[in-house]
């Protein structure tokens, strides 16, 4: 049973504490390395801001903020309140690249930064591990300049009804057992599936953005519904 409220945020930090060092490494081995290009088409969602600045939100080992000054050279401030996760990343950043990328260690739902201040936000497979969703989003649309742009990265689950049961089997089986070895955190990955399992629907997680007054709210499922891109505008 994943915990909830004070509690999942404890425990959601300790277990990103547990697999920072692993989870680059494991990210690609259990995507197949399809993650780098759900980022690469999530920053790719920013063209029109080029100058930034960007927001990456649940930034934690920064392969999001990086991928965002890959494609284009802007100012990045990468918020993540589990400090191991942003000192891993950081210290593997090189050259110009770092220029760019202001990691800060803070609460997604509480952010310590001013009102309207980026013209994008991102937040890849971060939304699922606030203990407070609605309030996130509040945070985010405080922070967004007014037409600014917000892209959440989420998982879903495949509708296809051949594909839905493999992919429960290796979600519930194979994911934890794997990652469990490589990572020495079985737990962590437990939490993952559930966490999956146990988030919105869709539309559910668009029409709240809505309601809480993004406009253009938009989603578009990809790899079989692996993932969901969302895209809301202030
Ligand atoms: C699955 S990782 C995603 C990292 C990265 N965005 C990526 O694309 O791989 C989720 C991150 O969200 C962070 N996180 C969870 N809840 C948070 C919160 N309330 N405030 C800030 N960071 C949070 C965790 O520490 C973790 O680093």
């Amino acid at each position: 049973m994943i915990p909830t409220g004070r509690k999942k945020r404890r425990f959601v930090q300790d277990k990103f504490v547990s697999v920072s060092k692993k989870y680059d490494l494991l990210n690609g081995l259990l995507s197949c390395y399809i993650d780098h290009y759900w980022r690469w088409r999530t920053a790719r969602e920013l063209d029109e801001f080029k100058e930034g600045p960007i927001l990456d939100i649940c930034a934690g080992t920064l392969p999001l903020s990086l991928e965002i000054v890959r494609q284009a050279a802007r100012p990045v401030a990468a918020v993540d309140f589990c400090y191991e996760m942003l000192h891993y990343g950081t210290s593997r950043i090189k050259g110009k690249e770092a220029e760019y990328i202001s990691p800060i260690c803070g609460d997604g739902e509480n952010l310590p930064l001013s009102d309207q201040r980026f013209h994008g936000i991102t937040v890849a497979f971060g939304v699922r591990n606030l203990s407070r969703v609605e309030q996130g989003l509040r945070e985010m649309l405080r922070v967004l300049l007014p037409g600014g742009k917000l892209l959440i990265l989420e998982f879903s689950r495949p509708k296809n009804p051949l594909i839905s049961p493999i992919y429960r089997l290796y979600l519930h089986k194979f994911l934890p057992f794997m990652a469990g070895i490589i990572s020495g955190d079985r737990e962590a990955y437990h939490y993952l599936a559930e966490s999956i399992q146990g988030f919105y629907e869709p539309e559910v997680l668009a029409e709240m953005m809505r309601d809480l007054g993004f406009r253009e709210v938009k989603y578009r499922p990809m790899t079989m519904g692996i993932v969901t891109l969302y895209t809301g505008r202030k």
